[in-house]
């Protein structure tokens, strides 16, 4: 199979790219617009770019909302209420279904990498067993990377310890953490150290909930980004919503900065669900409730965007569509300069991969995956814009899902 008539990120003109099995063999400049042969694609001008990434979401409490009860206030303290009266309810096979269907609504949108966190404080590690089973059996259609999530803490959580290690013998890729939900701030820092032992000894990744919470006094990420810069490991650690950030002081968060900068570690923001769930301390003025996005970015580090929830006892919206969770971050971080409309996209795609370690696994380059989206606009800037969408996902050479646009009829 071969793409007609595509343009690519940060290049002028048209490209021909060829597959070849499993692989891209070639990419080439178009001199003029291309008639398409049999078992060519025509990507009319659009832009063509490798997937889209989804880099924190919660798999195993996705489609629970409503069950058995709503949260009425939107809160986040009700939320975990709902949670834990829908947890007692799980099943092995009511976890596989609703994060296949979840995973579905994913590719739908042009997704084909997913880190899903997964609550491992269950002495059962009922849902991670049914996570691991999912990752199997739809590797056709995404690679999922499993975090051992601790949701209701390492340290102050019975056997927590355990229960982690438990999870990593099973097979879960990366190593979770909830610092700021620790009962002290003792266990916060020991549950980091933890975690990171643990993470280098298995040679494991890390993604820790880091300060999700408007307190400005959480300040458990720069003990996660000194532990990453002494052990070398900054590009293999992230720090996931880091909300308190929009909280510090400016003086304490540039000395904060000059170590994050030294440590190399990776962000993600869920803009979202923070706008939804933070903040609800405050009556007016009221804070935003998210990271400093723009300024992580603009201090050179890494950062991107990611659903966090769809449908479930926390968030009650979401359809798998990661380029409305762009939208909506642009907006809400201050990020509709030109410069950020150029290279929107890079928030869901290039620094998604760098967070998520793909290496060599992702990109648009002869030799590598044939894994790519024909999307609906020529630019970043017009994709965000149209509110645009993939209208085509390949996985391996072969396509997964062609999407027909709507048609409106001026009467
Ligand atoms: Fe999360």
């Amino acid at each position: 199979m071969n793409i007609v008539n595509a343009r690519l990120r940060g290049k002028e003109g048209l490209f021909r790219i060829e597959l070849e099995g499993e692989r891209i063999a070639a990419i080439a400049p178009q001199p003029s617009p291309a008639e398409t042969t049999v078992g060519d694609l025509d990507a009319a001008s659009n832009l063509v770019t490798a997937p889209f990434i989804e880099p924190h979401i919660h798999l195993d409490a996705t489609l629970t909302a409503g069950e058995p009860a709503w949260n009425m206030s939107g809160t986040l303290f009700e939320g975990i209420e709902r949670w834990g009266e829908r947890k007692a309810l799980v099943t092995h096979e009511d976890s596989k279904a609703r994060a296949k269907k979840t995973i579905d609504m994913l590719v739908d949108h042009g997704i084909q990498h997913v880190r899903t966190h997964v609550d491992v404080t269950d002495p059962t590690l009922a849902a991670l067993k049914a996570m691991v089973e999912v990752r199997d059996e739809t590797r056709h259609l995404i690679d999922m990377q499993i975090v051992a999530f601790p949701q209701e803490g390492i340290e102050s959580f019975e056997g927590g310890r355990h229960l982690m290690e438990e999870a990593v013998a099973i097979g879960a890729d990366v190593v979770g953490g909830i610092p700021h939900f620790e009962n002290t701030r003792e266990q916060g820092v020991s549950s980091i150290h933890f975690l990171m032992d643990l993470a280098e000894r298995k040679g494991l990744l890390v993604d820790v909930h880091c300060d999700e919470t408007d307190d400005p006094h959480s300040r458990f990420l720069e003990v996660l980004a000194e532990q990453a810069r002494v052990r070398g490991m900054g590009a293999r650690v992230t720090a996931s919503h880091t909300t308190a950030m929009g909280s510090y002081d400016n003086a304490y968060c540039s000395k904060l900065f000059r170590l994050l900068k030294m440590s190399g570690i990776n962000f993600i923001s869920c803009p979202t669900e923070s706008i939804h769930l933070q903040g609800r301390f405050d009556t007016y003025p009221k804070r935003r409730g998210l990271t400093r996005v723009a300024e992580i970015d603009r201090a050179g580090m890494n950062i991107c965007f990611a659903q966090d929830s769809i449908v479930d006892p926390w968030y009650p919206l979401g359809n798998g569509n990661i380029m409305r969770i762009l939208e909506a971050g642009l907006h809400i971080c201050h990020m509709l300069g030109y410069e950020d409309l150029q290279r929107g996209l890079d928030l869901i795609t290039d620094n998604s991969a760098r967070t998520l370690n793909l290496g060599e696994g992702y990109g648009l380059e002869p030799g590598r995956p044939a894994n790519l989206l024909i999307l609906s606009a020529p630019s970043d800037y017009e994709m965000i814009r149209t509110q645009g969408y993939a209208l085509a996902s390949i996985r391996k050479g072969r396509l997964l899902m062609q999407r027909t646009p709507a048609r409106v009829e001026r009467c």
